[in-house]
């Protein structure tokens, strides 16, 4: 009684913690804290798990040494590996370090639910087989759809595989885990439940592979949410099974900040869900439908000089900035223009980059204040009043077409308006097309002249511009 108490409390402590950690999370100043806070919650739910043992007879646990002893090293293993690989990843390996650390949350769900079948007493009601079987079958798709996410992310998988009569065949993939998995439930107890048992979790893996296989590469980091989303469901519903009101709680949080965060990806790329499940987005090539016309240059010195004597410039971040590991170059040309009594501005769109807040934590890497940094809807009437927008490895996010084309797949979605600045300069490589995969008609504007070359070169390059001009 007194151990199901401090069960319960914990479970309630834990939920505090991590409503109040992403709270925290949802501004730059405080997300540290916030991110701090929850791990202490995630501390509190593994300490409770132990004390679970506690709660049933000795009997129940006939191998009760080595399974904690493998439990252990399981999560010294674990911690050394996420510790050195969290202190080193890259920014832009982000989105493919979550999808590793997600499949592995919902194989763990699928774990737990096999475990919790093997060891239940033939008595176990319908329900809670029921929903045994739902957490397993929901963490298989996590487990391995996140896997094939993180392959398509890092390059090993580079294109999606496509047959015709794949819906059909995915669809056929799902009913056959149902029926095994049905099948399994009704038979449970008996010896023929056995092998449909074991095939019902291998046809459930290979649905996750399935489902996500087709899927392009571009639309990774919103699949990679809904299975985090996927995964929070499958933990909280085997918390259900084990009795674990703490893994249910986490379970559940987990559940809704990913299924919020799939919304929101998708709704601020003006796309629905089954769109990005099935459109094939991002693998136009871009070529034939695009805007006509020639794009200008001018050389990196040119454009820095432009910007030390305008009166205000607007700089739009994006996907690019993070590949080149710009920002400290950035900040170091925006203090120099400053000091010359330009007034500058940062400009985020919520989809800039590969992941929610890409760009905020760039900035924030390299010392820019909050208060320099503006939302798309608090800036976007700005751009008309405004001399110089210099655009930085951002395409999608500026593209007009999204406003005029209807033809086009980005049309519809929210995008800064650089487009209305007296001036604008972009800085990328050469004439890539971005995640989408379409051409950018503002490139082709009277008003746009292009700054070619890798981020990181011309801002160091637009940095000795401005020194020469005056500043040392
Ligand atoms: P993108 O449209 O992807 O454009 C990035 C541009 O950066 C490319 O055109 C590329 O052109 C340039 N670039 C790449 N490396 C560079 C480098 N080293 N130096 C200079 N330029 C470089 O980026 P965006 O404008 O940030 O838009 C984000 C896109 O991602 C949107 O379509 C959004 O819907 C999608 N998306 C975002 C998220 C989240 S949550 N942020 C999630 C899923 C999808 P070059 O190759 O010519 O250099």
């Amino acid at each position: 009684m007194f151990i199901e108490s401090v069960v319960g409390l914990a479970g309630l402590v834990a939920a505090a913690l991590f409503i109040y950690g992403l709270k925290a999370m949802s501004s730059p100043v405080t997300a540290v804290k916030g991110i701090v806070t929850a791990g202490y919650g995630m501390v509190l739910v593994i300490a409770v798990s132990f004390l679970n043992i506690f709660r049933t007879t000795p009997e129940a646990h006939p191998h009760l040494l080595v399974n904690l002893g493998l439990a252990v090293i399981a999560m010294v293993l674990g911690c050394v590996w996420a510790g050195h690989k969290g202190r080193t990843v890259q920014m832009t390996e982000m989105p493919e370090m979550v999808a590793l650390y997600n499949g592995m949350g919902g194989g763990s769900a699928a774990a737990l639910a096999a475990v919790a079948l093997m060891s239940s007493h033939h008595d176990v009601n319908l329900l809670h087989l029921a929903i045994t079987f739902l957490g397993a079958l929901i963490g298989c798709i996590s487990l391995t759809g996140s896997f094939i996410a993180w392959a398509k992310l890092n390059g090993t998988i580079r294109k999606p595989t496509r047959f015709s009569g794949q819906r059909v065949f995915n669809c056929l993939v799902f009913v056959v885990t149902l029926v095994l998995g049905l099948f399994t439930i009704f038979s449970y107890g008996s010896p023929v439940a056995l092998l449909p048992g074991i095939l019902f979790f291998i046809a459930a893996l290979f649905f996750g592979v399935c489902m996500t296989l087709p899927i392009g590469g571009a639309d990774m980091p919103v699949v990679i949410s809904l299975y985090n989303a996927f995964t929070g469901l499958a933990v909280g519903l085997e918390g259900y099974v084990t009795d674990n009101p703490a893994l249910m709680i986490a379970g559940m949080v987990v559940g809704s900040a990913g299924t919020l965060l799939t919304v929101l990806m998708a709704k601020a790329m003006n796309r629905s869900l089954t769109n990005v499940l099935f459109s094939n987005f991002g693998d136009s090539s871009g070529e034939g439908s695009g805007p006509e016309g020639e794009m200008k240059s001018v050389d990196a010195s040119d454009a820095a000089t432009s910007m030390n004597y305008a009166s205000s410039v607007i700089i739009v971040p994006g996907y690019g900035l993070a590949v080149a590991q710009a920002q400290q170059k950035l900040y170091e040309f925006v203090k120099l223009i400053q000091a010359d009594g330009v007034d500058v501005k940062f400009a985020i769109h919520p989809v800039a980059g590969r992941m929610p807040g890409h760009m905020n934590v760039l900035l924030a890497e390299a010392g820019v204040p909050y208060d320099m940094i503006y939302d798309m809807d608090d800036i976007n009437e700005s751009f008309a009043t405004t001399d110089v927008v210099l655009v930085i490895g951002a395409n999608d996010v500026v593209n007009p077409a999204a406003l005029t084309d209807k033809s086009s797949p980005i049309y519809g979605m929210p995008i800064l308006n650089a487009y209305k600045a007296r001036q604008v300069f972009v800085i990328k490589r050469g004439q890539g097309t971005g995640y989408s995969g379409v051409q950018n008609s503002l490139f082709f504007q009277e008003n746009c002249t292009m700054v070619y070359g890798d981020a990181q070169k011309v801002m160091a390059e637009m940095v000795e511009a401005v020194k020469a001009l005056g500043h040392s």
